[in-house]
């Protein structure tokens, strides 16, 4: 199907101011996913793929992965590598370890123990030389794919998260998926349908006023 071809139309239905400002990371997925319908599945890569790139050299590749087997020795391997990372760091073994008020990373450490809840999960690739390290040759050219398939999804009522694995890890996933020599994984992102309606909201972030100069770094923008 050519590109021409693909009704992107049926992204529409929200309107893209509300995208932008609705769309944050879903944590929590329904307890019994339901399948993606593969129609929405194809708009969101050809949506992604639609970003900008260096040179339009086209660097990144994706595994879209729908086979369940495959997603939950995904979210297996997701789960070990996280809570391998936690281990390392803080010496936490499971989430009772976890303090109460670590938030974010109580959140994130459901994710992890939920991750096979998900609909679909996407593996994003660039190329490096050195792909079990920290060569992100083609970071910045994959990331944009990223941001618009995560916009895409969202259009759509389907959550997503941008999430890393850890380089342990990254062997196993190669084998797991033929993930031939030169290609570099940078991002895993499982797609679903939230547990909650009210999942997708306006993310916090600090005030424009702070992150953005007008004219000269340190130079307030008029709306401060
Ligand atoms: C490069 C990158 C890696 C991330 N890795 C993880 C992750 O492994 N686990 C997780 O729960 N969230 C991960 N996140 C999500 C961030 O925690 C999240 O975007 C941030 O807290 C802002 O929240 P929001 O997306 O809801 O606005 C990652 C985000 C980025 C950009």
């Amino acid at each position: 199907v050519s590109a021409a071809a693909i009704d992107h139309a049926r992204l529409n239905a929200m309107p893209f101011g509300d995208v932008v400002f609705s769309q944050r990371s879903i944590r929590r997925y329904r307890p019994e996913p339901v399948p993606i319908p593969m129609e929405d599945l194809q708009v969101i890569m050809e949506a992604a793929v639609r970003a900008p790139n260096g040179g339009n050299a086209q660097p990144a590749r994706f595994v879209l992965i729908t086979d369940r087997a495959r997603i939950e020795k995904m979210a297996s391997l997701y789960k070990d590598a996280w809570w391998a990372k936690r281990r390392d760091e803080y010496g936490w073994r499971g989430i009772d370890d976890i303090p109460a008020d670590e938030k974010n990373l109580l959140s994130a450490a459901r994710l992890a123990e939920t991750m096979d809840r998900v609909s679909a999960i996407v593996l994003a690739f660039g190329r490096a030389r050195n792909r079990f390290g920290q060569a992100e040759n083609d970071a910045t050219s994959v990331v944009p794919a990223i941001q618009n398939l995560m916009l895409a999804a969202r259009a759509l009522g389907i959550g997503s998260i941008p999430t890393r694995l850890h380089p342990d890890v990254l062997e196993r996933v190669y084998d797991l998926f033929g993930v031939p020599e030169g290609a570099y994984l940078h991002l895993m992102i499982p797609l679903g349908y939230p547990a909650s309606p009210r999942a997708f909201g306006l993310s916090r972030r600090l005030p424009t006023s702070e992150t953005v100069f007008l004219n000269h770094w340190g130079d307030a923008v008029p709306w401060a």
